[in-house]
């Protein structure tokens, strides 16, 4: 296949860009490095059938010459500090940029992959969270121009394919974590293990009680390759459903790591789900698809990547900042680009 992976130079994105070039596929890796590393691209670089394109999808119309054989819009800010710090550019890429990745999927007659959400359910009344369930989301409250711009980023997914029968898959994506994390980017497992290596306190939101279910990568992209592969339309949701309180992912990261930081407490941000697990019983039957890899296994393998690379665990502030909901002093609106990313 040649695959064109938009987002590809951020956490998931560049464990699916491996994966597919591990498999003999070709990739085309879209990415305006805004919450991506341009390192995560370094080991396909120069590697034979694999490009890397400098763009913003939201921008304008995307087109890749050549053949496309699938497209996977995994291009979002995904961290809750980062769509907090870029709430306009969220929801231009769930809106605007998820129309271009199906239009560009359409011209190719290829096969569309969205990467929704469990943020979808927002703070969910339904436990655990079957496909069915329509979610519960403050559509005003800081965390919508995430979750919002997911929902609308489905409903047009779901209209390309009632509109013109495109061959399109949704999956719905619970929290992910492993090698590859940005050690700054505020999200609960990252943030742990920054502070638990450094022997920073750990930063508690509320009394911890509030539960997650947290997938290893491989598990997640050998999902996402699966339904890539399908005809399934979805949604699926893909995640590992052990589900932790997130102080007890706390303790697991002391554990793991060896480290006697204390445990910190700081009230809940607005509009936290306190509860989150995946019903993953359709993606079983689909796709054949489960988790494979504990919590104790995988945290152990991303402690050991984080160990490696010191400098940048040192680095990372911890994070104890909620949302952003005060306009911030010289912010303006993005305007938009009109440039169009071609690829010979
Ligand atoms: N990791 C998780 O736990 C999780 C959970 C649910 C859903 N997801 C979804 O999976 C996808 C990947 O998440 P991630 O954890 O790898 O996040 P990430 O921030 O590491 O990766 C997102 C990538 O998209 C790029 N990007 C953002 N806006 C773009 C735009 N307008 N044009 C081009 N590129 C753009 C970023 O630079 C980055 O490389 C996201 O769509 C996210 O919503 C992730």
């Amino acid at each position: 296949m040649r695959v064109v992976v938009l987002g590809g130079a951020g956490f998931l994105g560049s464990h699916l860009c491996g994966t597919l070039l591990a498999a003999g596929d070709e990739v085309v890796c879209i990415d305006n490095l805004s919450t991506g590393r341009r390192t995560n691209t370094t080991p396909f670089l120069g590697r034979p059938g694999f490009e890397f394109v400098h763009a913003d999808i939201a921008a304008g119309p995307l087109c890749v010459r050549g053949a496309v054989d699938a497209v996977a819009n995994l291009a979002s800010p995904a961290s809750p500090p980062d769509y907090h710090r870029m709430p306009l550019e969220t929801l231009a890429a769930g809106s605007r940029g998820t129309e271009h990745a199906l239009q560009l999927a359409a011209q190719h007659g290829a096969r569309f992959l969205l990467a929704s959400t469990s943020e979808v359910y927002g703070d969910p009344d339904v436990h655990p969270q079957p496909e069915d369930y329509w979610g519960n989301v403050n559509s005003v409250g800081p965390r919508s121009v995430y979750d919002e711009a997911k929902r609308y980023a489905e409903a047009v997914t779901m209209a390309y394919r009632r509109q013109f029968g495109d061959d399109v898959g949704i999956v719905r994506i619970f929290n992910t974590y492993g090698p590859g994390m940005r050690p700054e980017d505020g999200r609960v497992v990252t943030s742990f293990i920054t502070q638990a290596l450094n022997g920073d306190p750990l930063t508690i939101y509320g009394d911890g009680s509030q539960t997650r279910s947290f997938c290893y990568v491989d598990d997640l992209v050998r999902g996402l390759v699966a339904m890539l592969t399908s005809t399934e339309t979805g949604p699926l949701n893909l995640g590992n459903p052990v589900e932790w309180t997130v102080l007890e992912l706390a303790r697991i990261v002391l554990e793991v790591t060896g480290s006697t930081s204390p445990l910190e407490f700081h009230p809940l941000p607005q509009d936290d789900p306190t509860r989150r697990r995946p019903d993953i019983g359709r993606a079983r039957r689909l796709l054949g698809w489960q988790p494979e890899i504990s919590a104790h296994e995988g945290l152990r393998r991303t402690v050991e990547w984080f160990r490696a690379r010191p400098a940048e665990v040192a680095a990372a502030a911890p994070s104890v900042a909620g949302p952003q909901v005060e306009p911030r002093p010289g912010a303006r609106i993005p305007s938009p680009r009109r440039s169009a990313p071609v690829l010979s």
